[in-house]
């Protein structure tokens, strides 16, 4: 509906340069719902959701294959404005901006056909026992999708689509960053699907979003961003056993050079795994134990690599550097910097850590010890910590005391070296990565974590399972 009440102003991070000076940049302006207005959008998904037969929740997959098909047509056909917006309002490159929108339109994609196929698996008669029985699946109600910042197009959609696919109806809140970019799909949801099945609302997340989760309507919670959000919106839900939670939270993965390891190509991966998008990625490697005979020659052709990395805005060719989205991240970057250099680390770049507004120049740091707050904390910005190791006992030590465990990225072209540690791997960490980087795709791949990394699992397939339940109509023969 039309808005009429307060707004709120969005900035961009891409400074506006006047003369030396660096300001800040206005971009545009959203609603600024209230709590009263908030509950009215989920007070519409909850009736869009209890209609009745041949609405959205029970019209079936044919239906919805339609509408989802209409809402990726409408995405392409936007395609331009979603590009621009994601510069300037998350500083993503272009080339990034380009992969986050095609992946998202292969998982339109993978989700149509998965959802095609059920349709037809879900004809078939199961006998057993003297009984027939249908399997299906149903909804489970009433979705708030929360998206993170630094894809707030893909991952948002990552649980928009299936929500949707398997009939759920739908709040969804922008992140704080990346809030324009839903403007350009309001026209669409309204358009395409039936009244209160998309509602999107805008304002400040910490007083909306526990007002909704209080009244104990919201059935599944979506969410990808920090841990102690999540947490605070789990626990705002009275029945929090009635909830689905899905939650995407943070990590700290590990990277382990080995002695065996391809030493080219583990410097290639580790570069891109922790420095694409300035590390602005659960996935991002956040920290990386190299095997002290080979640090030294690591780290030179690190910084080697390092230094030809371009700087600038994002729509410049070639760079990977962009100004950091969060204004509050450069500070606590310095924090980090701080507290590891005055307990005898390093920076080993001359320019790491020189700040411009919200330019921050990627800095490797060395030797990292456990002593530093570097080596626990998410830094999520581009901060490379190198920790100097003799063997794995470090690394396990690591993996025991963090409370994230999502993935791990292991080098080395000596499979005796490799075998032990993969099985011992895979049942402490959600992904074990044999010579490349840590990453969340092919977004079809189950994408998941441990302890305090994710709760679900999100990926085309699991993700229909998650956003829906069984259902068996069963009846005895004769
Ligand atoms: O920030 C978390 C994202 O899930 C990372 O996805 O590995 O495709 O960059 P990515």
């Amino acid at each position: 509906r039309v808005w009429d009440g307060p707004l709120q102003e969005i900035y961009s991070p891409l400074p506006l340069r006047r003369g030396r000076e660096l300001l800040p940049r206005l971009l545009g302006r959203a609603p600024q719902l209230d709590r009263v207005s908030a509950l009215a959008a989920l007070d519409a998904a909850g009736t869009a959701f209890d209609e009745g037969r041949g609405r959205w929740p029970t019209c079936g997959s044919a239906e919805r294959l339609r509408a989802l098909r209409d809402l990726r047509a409408g995405l392409v056909a936007r395609r331009d404005e979603i590009l621009t917006l994601l510069m300037w309002e998350v500083g993503k490159s272009l080339a990034e901006a380009a992969g986050e929108f095609d992946r998202t339109l292969s998982y339109f994609d993978e989700t149509c056909a998965d959802l095609q196929r059920r349709a037809r698996d879900s004809a078939t008669l199961v006998a057993r026992e003297g009984i027939a029985a249908r399997f299906g699946r149903a909804p489970l109600g009433v979705t708030l999708c929360l998206g993170p910042f630094n894809y707030p197009l893909n991952e948002t959609f990552a649980t928009l689509l299936p929500a949707l696919a398997m009939g759920n109806t739908v709040v969804l809140k922008p992140p704080k960053i990346g809030v324009l970019l839903f403007r350009p799909l309001l026209g669409l949801f309204r358009e395409i699907f039936p009244p209160g099945v998309v509602n999107v609302i805008y304002g400040e997340g910490d007083e909306l979003l526990p007002s909704l989760l209080e009244t104990g309507r919201v059935d599944v919670l979506a969410f990808i961003g920090s841990g102690s959000v999540a947490q605070k919106l789990v626990r705002a839900h009275p029945r929090p056993l009635r909830l689905t939670a899905v939650l995407g939270m943070g990590a700290k993965n590990a990277a382990v050079v080995l002695p065996g390891a391809d030493l080219d190509r583990a410097v290639r991966e580790c570069l891109l795994g922790s420095l694409a998008f300035n590390g602005q990625r659960c996935t991002a490697l956040k920290i990386l134990f190299v095997h002290r005979s080979l640090a030294e020659t690591f780290i030179g052709k690190f910084l080697e690599a390092m230094a030809r990395i371009r700087q600038g805005m994002p729509w410049e060719k070639g760079l990977w550097i962009t100004p950091l989205a969060e204004p509050e991240r450069p500070a606590y970057l310095h924090e980090l910097l701080t507290d590891a250099t005055a307990q005898g680390a390093r920076i080993c770049n001359s320019d790491g850590g020189v700040t411009t507004g919200s330019f921050f120049a990627p800095a490797l740091i060395y030797p990292v010890t456990p002593a530093m707050r570097l080596f626990h904390e998410e830094q999520f910005g581009p901060l490379v910590p190198v920790v100097p190791v003799d063997d794995f006992a470090p690394v396990d030590t690591f993996l025991q005391d963090s409370d994230y465990a999502q993935q791990i990225s292991l080098f080395s072209n000596d499979p005796a070296e490799l075998a032990p540690l993969i099985d011992a791997l895979t049942n402490r960490v959600a992904r074990v990565n044999l010579n490349c980087k840590c990453q969340r795709g092919p977004d079809s791949f189950p994408f998941t974590g441990c302890k305090d990394s994710a709760v679900g699992t999100l990926a085309v397939s699991e993700a229909l399972d998650v956003f829906s339940r069984p259902t068996l109509v069963a009846q005895r023969d004769g």
